[in-house]
């Protein structure tokens, strides 16, 4: 079954309103005409109405880069479903590495945060991969499936189409080393097969996998011609237009 990619820019904690306006807006007229791939942009919350205003009526989409679980309540500083939806962003990242390891998110939030991407139509992009060491122990494939069976757990196959994978290995995101297009497609079999055993051979088809950590216009290619890759999430190499233009062209 033929997969539509999407290329993802996770901006991180980078660029105000004015500056990811002007990001927009230089970068739209590269990728005017672009019907390959779908594109989206992962601003930080500060900015969010305004890049979904600027991307207004274009194939760019656009989400958070963390969201709560609760539609609303006393929980400082969280954004919830709701008020994603209100200023009509569609996506969000669930369970990004940099939220395990620095705000102690772990596989039971990540199910509770896609149980309520899903229960208001937003497409969630869940975020897994292992860490250098545990690459290092030969546990990769342990890794991906327990985050998995943990990020998954409770979802039915009628309501998992819209999810989104993306496999980020954690010692390849920020640090320049990318994984070669054999791990990749290696870490995004073991994926697939897992995600088979969970949801069944169908979703599994169907269901893209992006891959993510240090993705550049240099290396886009060749990880993104693979078949088993449904795309990229690109942090560093997406805050400039050019450079994320490129990666969507590759
Ligand atoms: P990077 O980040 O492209 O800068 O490695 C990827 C990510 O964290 O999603």
């Amino acid at each position: 079954m033929a997969r539509k990619s999407l290329i993802a820019a996770n901006w991180k904690m980078y660029k105000t309103p004015d500056e990811a306006l002007t990001f927009v807006q230089a970068f739209l007229p590269l990728v005017a005409n672009h019907t390959r791939d779908e594109i989206a942009l992962f601003p930080s919350v500060t900015s969010l109405a305004t890049v979904v205003h600027a991307a207004a009526g274009s194939n760019i989409q656009v989400g958070l880069q963390n969201m709560h679980y609760e539609n609303e309540g006393a929980y400082t500083g969280e954004t919830s479903p709701i008020m994603l939806k209100a200023v009509r962003a569609t996506h969000t990242l669930i369970g990004h590495s940099e939220r395990r390891q620095y705000f102690a998110e772990t596989d039971a939030i990540v199910n509770k945060k896609l149980h309520a991407a899903l229960a208001h139509g937003i497409v969630p992009v869940v975020c897994i991969g292992e860490s250098l060491v545990e690459r290092e122990a030969g546990e990769t494939a342990s890794v991906l499936k327990t985050q998995l069976t943990g990020g998954l757990s409770g979802i039915a196959a009628e309501q998992a189409a819209p999810i989104v994978i993306a496999y980020e290995p954690v010692w390849a995101i920020g640090t320049g080393k990318t994984a070669t297009p054999q791990m990749a497609v290696e870490a995004h079999r073991i994926v697939r097969a897992e995600v088979a055993r969970l949801l069944g051979s169908e979703i599994a088809s169907a269901i893209r996998i992006l891959y993510g950590g240090s993705v550049k216009p240099e290396n886009a290619s060749s990880l993104l011609n693979e078949e088993e890759i449904d795309g990229a999430l690109v942090g560093g190499a997406s805050l400039k237009p050019d450079s994320f233009a490129a990666i969507v062209h590759y």
